[in-house]
């Protein structure tokens, strides 16, 4: 029986795609099969698609087509109603969502959005179609601007209708609520409803989930964008309407605002760019002209002149229309915003007890570890350790998100290596959240530590012929000035490759940072996030060809990671043979290379030399290594050399869709991790916390 969940709202603009973002969040850290429905959605333009059912389809990767996801358009439940068949709304939505539960083992059903000509009639559809799919009910309120009273009688008002229909329903949920009133709000409701075992939460309005993006301004006024088209993604928070003169304009702009004026205002359109550029002015989001007058010759010259120039708007409407629309116009969140996901995921977590909601779903059939559980642990474990990373690559877009993420988050400090100029410009460019008062930037070139790093480097490397000169030159390079802040303590770990090579990147650790005292070989693993379980893969990223001595050393290093990070060591070596069939020069460094572990490590499960087959397939195993306490069983798997570790890795991450994690470095004295130069921001966020971990 599958389980499910319905989250019924009680009004428009509820923030559903937060409560739906948390939750399956927290399903898929206990199960992979989750599926998402929406009963009933409007019919969308131009081939779009319903943004909820786009963003969770597409943020948590689930099997399922966009068909799939939903029962009917309004427009074809009217119909049917007009006709007075409401009987076959219900059927038709039931019969879709049967056929996605079967593939299922956990749907979150997210209900209509109260933007059809009836609520009560959508209310009450509602009801009958969580009553007739047996979901239980988590009813969400809409706390925006309203009072504590106000909130809660309307969300009772909702509950007592489900109530009174005998639906089962776990909870309420407030969101958007004045951050001022959340404890009041949150007391009165848990007051009112002390003698059920409801679970109660109530999330504070934020602003920047709120805030549409520029673009999604000009796409709903029809805006023609003039210039600044780099800079579509930034937010906008606050408006101004700017019929005074320049000198009242200037004291009331605020962080994010858009600035709504007439196209022949030359004046304010250079005033709001000038003020974008000062120091003693906030960063604007850009302006929006109204009346269809476009900028001047003379200023359109200036604006052309400009490099980056803030976005600017132009629409045919007058400006009192202009702001009214801007007012209307709707912001959402989308697959590629992953600033506002991670900020919805970490309010849902911060507001929400969600050990009280899993045990609400309790009917979830819970599984091993899954991809999901595996990263949720890695952001737990690294929020503990509050460690202090550097990231050399700090102009790279895709490290400034997951720079963004991991602020947000609260997982890790961040020091990245760059330019001020040139960061900042990358993070207005790609319209990037970062709170720059917590941004640690250092320019190797210009950083008062360069002297001491190149001459501790120095000191390092005079033996192997370094001179004091080269020392210097080489301290100026991002991998070398990341690797010696790690070194000498200024940060915690370093994560970079994104752009550099793995050699670039890893040489200066093996380098300085040098092996920890019972290890002489640098490795890697990778941790392959299967389906339903997560193997360690070793190694397929630093030792081309490894000896014997030194794949004994890979295997056990592999183990001592895979332990750490949650996953049981069942290590297998692996050849093109199993057991003592096969013989060859390669067959027998992986028999030594065994043969040695197992005498360092006695006590760890190893085995070797089998065949992939032979060490995760039991019926395989039972086969060809029927004595082995490993073979059918193994979840380190340790590779003969690169050329295999590599391709293979890469072969699994493509054809299964498995989640590669890593290369994650081993045997060094303090952690630096290398990332694929193909790597996505994802990918970076979990190194940076795997990083976190190994401090
Ligand atoms: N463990 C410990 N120390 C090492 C290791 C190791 N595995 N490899 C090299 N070193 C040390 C050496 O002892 C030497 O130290 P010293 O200068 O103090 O004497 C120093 O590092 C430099 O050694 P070199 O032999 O000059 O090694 P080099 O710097 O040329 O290369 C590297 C090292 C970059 C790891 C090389 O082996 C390599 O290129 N490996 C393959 C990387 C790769 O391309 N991986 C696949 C892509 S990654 C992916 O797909 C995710």
């Amino acid at each position: 029986m599958t389980s499910s969940l319905y989250i019924s709202t009680t009004e428009p603009g509820s923030g559903k795609a937060l409560m739906s973002l948390g939750i399956l969040e927290l399903i898929l850290r206990k199960t992979t099969k989750v599926g998402f429905f929406r009963p009933i959605i409007r019919e969308t333009p131009n081939g779009k698609k319903d943004e909820d059912i786009d963003l969770m389809i597409t943020h948590f990767q689930l099997e399922q087509t966009y068909s799939e996801s939903f029962g009917l358009f309004y427009k074809d439940a009217n119909d049917l109603i007009g006709k007075k068949q409401h009987g076959e709304v219900v059927e038709r939505i039931i019969a879709k969502y049967k056929e996605l539960e079967k593939k299922c083992d956990f749907i979150l059903c997210e209900g209509s959005d109260y933007l059809g000509d009836s609520s009560a009639f959508e209310f009450n559809l509602n009801i009958e179609i969580a009553k007739n799919l047996s979901c239980p009910i988590l009813i969400l309120g809409n706390g925006y601007e309203k009072s504590v009273e106000e909130a809660k009688s309307s969300v009772q008002i909702a509950l007592e209708s489900y109530e009174e229909e005998e639906c089962q329903v776990i909870g309420i949920v407030v969101n958007k609520v004045n951050p001022e009133i959340v404890d009041n709000l949150h007391k009165a409701l848990f007051k009112e409803n002390k003698n059920s075992n409801y679970l109660i939460a109530v999330i504070p309005f934020k602003q920047k989930l709120s805030s549409p993006r520029v673009k999604e301004i000009a796409e709903q006024l029809e805006a023609e964008v003039l210039y600044g088209h780099q800079r579509l993604n930034s937010l906008v928070s606050h408006y101004l309407i700017a019929a005074m003169q320049m000198q009242h304009a200037l004291p009331r702009l605020k962080e994010d605002t858009l600035v709504i004026t007439p196209g022949d205002r030359g004046d304010m359109i250079i005033g709001v760019l000038q003020a974008h550029q000062s120091a003693n002015y906030p960063n604007l989001s850009g302006l929006l002209l109204s009346t269809g007058l476009k900028p001047e010759a003379s200023i359109a010259k200036l604006i052309e002149g400009l490099n980056d120039p803030l976005p600017i708007l132009s629409v045919q409407t007058e400006t009192y229309e202009t702001a009214s629309k801007v007012h209307d116009v709707h912001s959402s969140i989308t697959p590629a915003d992953q600033e506002k996901i991670a900020l919805s995921i970490k309010t849902f977590d911060k507001y929400v007890d969600l050990e009280k909601l899993e045990s609400q779903i309790r009917t979830i059939k819970f599984k091993g570890i899954t991809p999901k559980m595996f990263t949720y642990n890695l952001m737990q474990r690294a929020k503990l350790q509050q460690s202090h990373i550097v990231l050399p690559e700090g102009n790279e877009p895709r490290i400034l998100e997951a720079t963004s993420v991991l602020l947000a988050r609260e997982i890790v400090e961040i020091t990245l290596l760059g330019k001020r100029e040139e960061i900042e410009q990358t993070i207005k460019k790609h319209g990037i959240q970062l709170d720059m008062k917590r941004l640690r930037i250092i320019n190797p070139v210009e950083s008062e530590k360069l002297t001491e790093y190149a001459q501790k480097f120095y000191e390092l490397r005079k033996h192997k012929g370094m001179t004091e000169e080269g020392a210097k030159e080489y301290m100026m390079d991002v991998s070398y000035f990341g690797t010696m802040m790690v070194y000498a303590g200024d940060a915690d770990g370093m994560v970079s490759g994104a752009v550099h090579t793995t050699g670039h990147t890893i040489r200066p650790a093996l380098q300085f940072i040098k092996t920890k005292p019972d290890c002489s070989v640098v490795s890697s693993v990778f941790f392959m996030c299967l389906e339903d379980r997560v193997l360690v893969y070793g190694d397929c990223a630093v030792n081309p060809n490894p000896t014997a001595e030194q794949l004994a050393e890979i295997a056990l290093s592999s183990a001592e990671t895979a332990q750490r990070f949650g996953v049981e060591p069942l290590v297998a070596l692996l050849s093109y043979s199993s057991g003592t069939s096969g013989e060859g020069e390669d067959v027998e460094k992986v028999r030594e290379a065994t043969q040695i572990a197992k005498k360092r490590q006695p006590d760890l499960k190893l085995d070797g030399p089998m065949q992939y087959d032979a060490a995760v397939d039991l019926s395989v195993a039972a086969q060809k290594m029927p004595e082995s306490e490993v073979a059918g069983k193994a979840s380190v798997l340790i590779f003969p050399d690169l050329n295999t570790g590599n391709n293979t890795y890469k072969a699994v991450q493509r054809e299964t869709g498995a989640i590669a994690i890593g290369p994650v470095l081993q045997g060094l004295r303090k952690p630096v991790n290398d990332l694929s130069r193909g790597c996505t921001v994802a990918d970076i966020v979990n190194t940076v916390a795997i990083t976190a971990i190994q401090t």
